[in-house]
């Protein structure tokens, strides 16, 4: 994954500009517009109320700014955040510290929250509904459980799959969030904005061609933006010039869909070995060499998006759309009625 620019996951190299690159306000995020509206609101009257906010799940893609807004949120409510992940708490007693470490009104922020362990999540169950944790003390017929209450805190979790959420944690959010892909003028928004805190300049057009490669996911722009910059600087004078930002985008492999050399290895591989599907995304990703969890959750999302890829009951289908921007329209040919569009 080292180096792709299309990668959506966080390098731990790049956090520390994420940290300035982040915006700290609502009025400062841009797009999601129906996720901000609701939750400018609910902010409101937590706020004019003194009481917590609601426990709030983001679900969706990575790099569309699920981790972003949970930091908007608690500044905006003007309380602490604590910042943690599923797979980060290993046992009930790690949940537990955090947990009676909170202040009233605070945000705990579990990311991945899908991957939490099974004991973990009961632990979370009686600590976001009745905002009180219960201690077994003793072993045997001696053991009694203690119950200590712990702050009123609100629970924000994200995750890229709903759907491996057990249905009792899903129901225990008030408020639950879907995030969408940008479009272009949102990323430009976006990317407009990056190059102030950079501090470099970028032309109109050169705003516009990258914004569209960006697969409507700001982390990505964000990262393209970074990398022209670069080789402005080596080759220019480290503003962003259309010509420069033509040289590099095709330097970095990135096509005018915004795709990277996976993308197209998974349309290929549908294409010319599977007869353009379907095909399981197992069976894909053993093709590829690549891992299953990468392909559904970081190239999958977007390639469905911009109608390349249909996900049908009996696996995947290229569609004609991706024939052609691989420029394997000959090999195209039109699908059996049934087979066809069956979107789960
Ligand atoms: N709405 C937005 N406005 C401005 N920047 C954003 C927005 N959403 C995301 N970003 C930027 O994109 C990057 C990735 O966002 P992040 O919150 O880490 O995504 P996620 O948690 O959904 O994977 C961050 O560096 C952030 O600066
Ligand atoms: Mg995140």
């Amino acid at each position: 994954m080292e180096g792709k620019i299309t990668q959506t996951k966080a390098n731990p190299s790049e956090l520390g500009g994420e940290l300035t690159l982040r915006p700290q306000y609502l009025s400062e995020y841009c797009g999601q517009s129906a996720t901000k509206k609701n939750l400018s609101i609910y902010i409101e009257a937590a706020r004019m109320r003194g009481e917590p906010l609601d426990h709030v799940l983001f679900y969706g893609p990575p790099g569309l700014g699920k981790t972003t807004l949970a930091g908007v949120i608690a500044n905006e409510l003007g309380v602490d955040i604590k910042i943690t992940s599923g797979p980060a708490i290993g046992r009930a007693g790690d949940l537990a510290a955090i947990l009676t470490n909170l202040n009233d009104n605070d945000v705990l922020f579990i990311d991945e929250i899908h991957r939490l362990n099974r004991s973990v999540e009961e632990v979370l169950y009686s600590a976001i509904e009745d905002f009180a944790l219960d201690i077994i003390i003793g072993k045997g017929p001696a053991a009694r459980s203690l119950r200590i209450d712990i702050a009123k805190f609100t629970l924000i979790g994200a995750t890229t799959r709903a759907g491996s959420l057990s249905e009792p944690l899903r129901d225990r959010f008030g408020i639950v969030e879907k995030f969408e892909f940008y479009n272009t003028e949102e990323i430009k928004d976006i990317l407009r904005r990056t190059s102030h805190v950079l501090d470099v300049t970028i032309d109109p057009d050169s705003l516009e061609e990258i914004a569209k490669r960006s697969r409507g996911t700001p982390r990505i722009g964000n990262r393209l933006v970074k990398r022209v910059r670069d080789f402005s600087s080596v080759i220019a004078d480290g503003n962003i010039g259309i010509d420069i930002t033509e040289k590099a985008l095709q330097a970095l492999g990135v096509d005018e869909l915004g795709l990277e050399k996976l993308d197209r290895d998974i349309l290929e591989t549908i294409i010319t070995a599977f007869n353009g599907g379907p095909v399981g995304v197992e069976t894909i990703a053993a093709s590829i060499g690549e891992e299953r969890v990468t392909i559904e959750d970081a190239n999958e999302p977007y390639l469905i998006q911009a109608g390349l890829l249909y996900r049908t009951q009996k696996g995947r289908m290229a569609s004609k759309l991706a024939y052609e921007h691989l420029d394997l329209q000959h090999l195209y040919k039109e699908p059996d009625n049934e087979q066809i569009r069956m979107d789960l």
